[in-house]
């Protein structure tokens, strides 16, 4: 009897080890697929400026019909396809999720790389290299892995979600997000809060943003001035009027510089300008003509505004200063973007708890054990400058900690650990969110700085 006995806890023990085990197995090869599909998507190349999109949205859509979305490719310009998945909610009148990223990345040197920029390479630490590996594959994946998690979990949404996957983020989101979400499709989603790109944090904290500085002011300033003989002194050249203004711009930069360097302001607080190019001389074919006075010469700059700063000043101040038709000279903007709404205010999402968005965003991502910085203003542009100009709560957070900011960079990688972790932060976000009963309004999620 006792013998029996001990045989039945044998037995019953190896069950349980038997499961643990096969369970384990599972969840590794479960995990293993996860990583593949990252991987796949990573080696998809599109790069600007000739992105390949079409193998990017066969992709998403192969994805998007295994996990059971109902799926639409909306094209407002031609080429530039936007993936638009849907996982419709119990409560159709409630403001929907959406959750976007953009498909498209920045193009890379393959030559400075330690393995190929789009062979998504897993190396012994787990750390997997690929252009796009944090700036937003990443994001984009891990939104459907939580998607399929919740699905096999059994879970029913109460609001309605979706998925976008814009083009051309990286080229300022004109004909991506831009168009898409000034367009009746994006009215008809009845959007209440949106999730966009955030940045690796490289300790243990998530950052998440709630704001960001404007999209790029680019500002061409040019001079003109009588052209004249190499050796000649005289005054007004179209050099000495460019090289005035390029003194007194590089001026202001410093001034602004200086206030981040003393620790007075933060680089989000400042108005950055960047000289991206300089143009003039006459060229040869082996350089330029060197006794020669050029009668044109041109320099281009990259300026970002703070949310505090005042664009009015600054624009009186390139046309009185940086480059004042008495010195001959002109400009012009290859790109200026407002950066309040219509109705004057900044475009930030409130990030406290008068925003119930916030307070879910934030609970979640405690709940499953992440940690979060202070919610911070992003210093570059991203598609969610969009969706707040229509006065839409949006939060730009990509769940990467202990991870050194690579986006844009040389051997950018993000670690496969990471990488499933993350995927359980949005399982979490996404629950929450979708499982919120309330109706949120708009204009409470937003308010003035
Ligand atoms: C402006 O350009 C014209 C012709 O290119 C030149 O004659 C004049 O001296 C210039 N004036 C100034 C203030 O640079
Ligand atoms: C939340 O932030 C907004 C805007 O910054 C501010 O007006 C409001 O007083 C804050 N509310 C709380 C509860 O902190
Ligand atoms: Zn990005």
């Amino acid at each position: 009897m006792a013998d029996k006995n001990n045989f039945k806890t044998l037995i019953s023990t190896l069950t349980i080890v038997l499961l643990a085990f096969s369970y384990a197995a599972k969840s590794e090869s479960q995990h293993s697929q996860l990583i593949h599909r990252f991987q796949q998507y990573l080696q998809i190349n599109t790069a600007q400026p000739t992105p390949n999109y079409m193998p990017a949205v066969d992709f998403i859509l192969l994805q998007a019909k295994s996990i059971g979305l109902d799926v639409q490719v909306l094209e407002y310009v031609k080429s530039k396809p936007v993936i638009l998945l849907t996982w419709q909610g119990k409560a159709k009148s409630l403001p929907s999720i959406l959750l976007n990223s953009h498909t498209d990345v920045v193009p890379a040197e393959k030559e400075k790389w330690v393995h190929e920029p789009f062979s998504a390479h897993k190396d012994s630490n787990g750390d997997i290299y690929a252009r796009g590996s944090q700036d937003m594959k990443c994001v984009g994946l891990q939104y459907l892995e939580a998607l399929r998690n919740l699905k096999d979990k059994g879970f029913v949404p109460l609001r309605t979600i979706h998925v976008s996957f814009v083009p051309d983020e990286e080229i300022l989101g004109r004909d991506g997000a831009q168009m898409f979400v000034g367009s009746k499709d994006f009215d008809s989603l009845n959007v209440g809060v949106v999730l966009d790109e955030g940045l690796a944090s490289p300790d243990e904290n998530y950052r998440v943003f709630y704001g960001e500085r404007s999209a790029p002011w680019w500002l061409v300033v040019k001079a003109v001035g009588a052209p004249g003989h190499g050796s000649k002194l005289y005054d007004n050249s179209a050099m000495e009027n460019l090289l005035k203004s390029v003194e007194i711009i590089m001026r202001f930069r410093a001034a602004q510089f200086d206030l981040v360097k003393a620790g007075l302001a933060c680089e989000e607080e400042v108005i950055s300008v960047n000289p991206v190019f300089l143009k003039a001389g006459t060229p040869t074919p082996t350089g330029f003509v060197m006794n020669l006075q050029p009668s044109e010469a041109e320099a281009g700059f990259d300026i970002r505004l703070s949310l505090g700063a005042n664009a009015e000043s600054l624009e009186k101040r390139i046309a009185e200063e940086w480059a004042p038709a008495s010195r001959n000279m002109t400009f012009q903007f290859k790109e200026k973007e407002p950066i309040k709404n219509k109705l004057g205010v900044p475009l930030v999402t409130v990030a406290n708890h008068s925003n119930p968005w916030w307070t879910l965003l934030e609970a979640a991502i405690l709940k499953v054990g992440g940690k979060l910085h202070k919610p911070e203003i992003f210093p570059a542009a991203t598609d969610a400058r969009f969706v707040r100009r229509r006065g839409i709560a949006a939060f730009g957070f990509s769940p990467m900690a202990n991870t050194p900011i690579l986006l844009h960079d040389h051997n950018e990688f993000l670690n496969e650990a990471e990488y499933l972790k993350g995927v359980g932060v949005y399982e979490a976000i996404i629950e929450s969110y979708a499982s919120y009963m309330e109706a949120v309004e708009d204009r409470d999620t937003l308010s003035e700085l």
